[in-house]
């Protein structure tokens, strides 16, 4: 049986103290949702299921949240994800630019995963780094001012 169908694993029953605490806020949900994303690293729907039943909110509604926001994924992501920030400054600067040369120099496109599971391709609104437009996050660092292939290369080598 897979870890994901298996609520008997260790996963879930931090996932299940994390909903006892947080049914004590309001409108726990997208609370619940980040941190069972943070646990399992995307939310397939064993895990919506879950959380539907132990926080006895409806599987539909869910699901709507998963996949209206961005942030959350139903698909395994990569151990670092890409955010192109695609806000105003950055896609007039070049955002889409940098989301080709990132999805040739990877052979993926837009949301998808390398197969050695290294990378995600994924997009975000303005990250507040206007001033160095185009930029991209992975992790915390943040790369400005892309504007050459040999760059996002030289950025994506520091994470092999
Ligand atoms: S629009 Fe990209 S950092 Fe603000």
């Amino acid at each position: 049986m897979s870890q994901i169908a298996n609520y008997d694993n260790q996963m879930y029953k931090e996932l299940k103290e994390i909903i006892s605490e947080k049914k004590k806020i309001r409108n726990p949900l997208i609370e619940v949702l980040r941190e069972a994303q943070a646990i399992f690293g995307y939310l397939p729907i064993e895990v919506q299921q879950f959380i539907s039943s132990e926080l006895d909110v409806p599987l539909n509604k869910i699901y709507g949240v998963v996949t209206f926001y961005n942030f959350f994924s139903m698909k395994p992501r990569g151990k670092y994800v890409i955010n192109v920030c695609t806000g105003t400054a950055c896609y007039v600067k070049g955002a889409p630019r940098i989301i080709q040369m990132i999805s040739e120099e990877l052979g993926i496109e837009m949301g998808e995963t390398t197969k050695d599971g290294q990378f995600t391709l994924s997009a975000v609104r303005c990250v507040g780094a206007c001033s160095l437009a185009p930029v991209f996050v992975i992790g915390e660092e943040t790369y400005g001012r892309i504007e050459t292939k040999a760059q996002v290369v030289d950025i994506l080598n520091q994470y092999h």
